[in-house]
């Protein structure tokens, strides 16, 4: 049984192969023109995956020696995502499924995320607790099966990852800020300034947009407008930020973990490339017992390895699309409880 997976919901092309249950290929191309904008230009993304796409399944099924008609199932990213960058993958996807009248599978980019541990050796078991932390989500998950995850909490503002990229931009470090903000932490005081961490109500929820104010309000009021903040300065809002995002993620996780029974914990998503989460999450697991499951880097960002395996899932669970599906309105095809 031979997967194509593809994946193009925001700056990331990636074209893989899943043979016989074993990952032949996962070729990334990542779209690095968008940092001279300071984010994603919807349009420009579009066309650059059009341009690379196809190269890229050349490369990908050269890579596991296979021919387009040896393809036994598609899966493509269905959304959630900018809409004109996923067409792109969505269509070609469709299309490759049509001339070889092979089954289409439309993937929930968060689904592909939520699965992503099963691409490592120390896989997930069920029932586990997923954080998804990326560009667009910051959601908590009870995931039970292939077939049934329970939302527990989700932002109500801001995405964790959304909360890096904008303090990166405050502090001037450019985009994508979660790397740049990681690289200045690492040389800063994470206690030297306390910036707040909101605790709502609902208790698996978060909120990170307070946060980022604060930030924005601290460099307000410390720094003079134009002038450049001193270097030493910047590693510690950078750090001290990082510390209260990686305190809002752990506790919730934390409440999660004394509140359902599970077997483990994993951390996905583009935000899980963090090195200082990465040990936050693993000593938390560690405290209770629990098998810790986050995906080694090249799985952490937007890759379409995952999406190939959620596919693969899907399309044994007896679960296909047809050749017509849109992701029109706003339709994300996800198997949320
Ligand atoms: O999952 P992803 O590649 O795309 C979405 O589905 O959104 O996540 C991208 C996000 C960006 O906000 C980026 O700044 C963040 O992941 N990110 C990081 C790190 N590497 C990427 N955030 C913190 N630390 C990192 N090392
Ligand atoms: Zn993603």
């Amino acid at each position: 049984m031979n997967i194509l997976g593809i994946e193009s919901s925001c700056d990331e092309t990636s074209v893989a192969v899943i043979s016989n249950d074993k990952l032949t290929a996962n070729l990334i191309s990542s779209q690095d023109f968008h940092t001279k904008y300071g984010g994603v230009v919807p349009e420009l993304s579009s066309r650059a995956h059009l341009q690379i796409v196809i190269p890229l399944l050349k490369d990908a099924l050269e890579k596991s020696k296979l021919k387009l008609r040896d393809i036994d199932v598609i899966a493509a990213t269905a959304g959630p995502g900018l809409i004109g960058a996923l067409l792109v993958g969505l269509t070609f996807a469709k299309g490759v499924a049509y001339s070889l009248q092979k089954p289409f599978v439309a993937v929930n980019h968060i689904e592909g995320h939520i699965f992503s541990g099963f691409l490592m050796d120390e896989k997930p078991e069920f029932p586990y607790l997923a954080l998804v932390v990326s560009g667009g989500h910051t959601l908590l998950l009870l995931v039970e099966s292939f077939t049934k995850i329970v939302k527990l909490g989700t932002t109500v503002d801001d995405a964790a990852g959304e909360a890096f990229d904008k303090v990166a931009k405050m502090l001037g470090l450019g985009y994508p800020g979660g790397p740049k903000i990681q690289k200045y932490a690492s040389l800063g005081n994470p206690e030297k300034i306390i910036f707040p961490v909101a605790d709502l109500k609902d208790k698996y929820n978060f909120s990170f947009s307070g946060l980022k104010t604060a930030v924005l309000r601290h460099i307000q009021k410390n720094y003079v407008a134009n002038n450049p903040i001193p270097e030493e300065e910047l590693y510690n809002i950078a750090a001290s930020f990082q510390h209260a995002v990686i305190k809002a993620l752990e506790r919730n996780a934390e409440r999660a973990i004394k509140n359902y029974d599970v077997k483990s914990l994993s951390l996905v998503g583009g935000v899980a490339a963090n090195k200082a989460l990465r040990d936050a999450l693993t000593k938390l697991a560690e405290k209770y017992d629990k098998k810790i499951i986050i995906p080694s880097l090249e799985y952490c960002g937007d890759n379409a390895a995952m999406i190939a395996f959620r596919g693969s899932k899907l399309y044994e669970a007896g679960i296909t699309s047809g050749f017509d599906y849109s992701p029109f309105p706003g339709l994300s095809a996800d198997h949320f409880a």
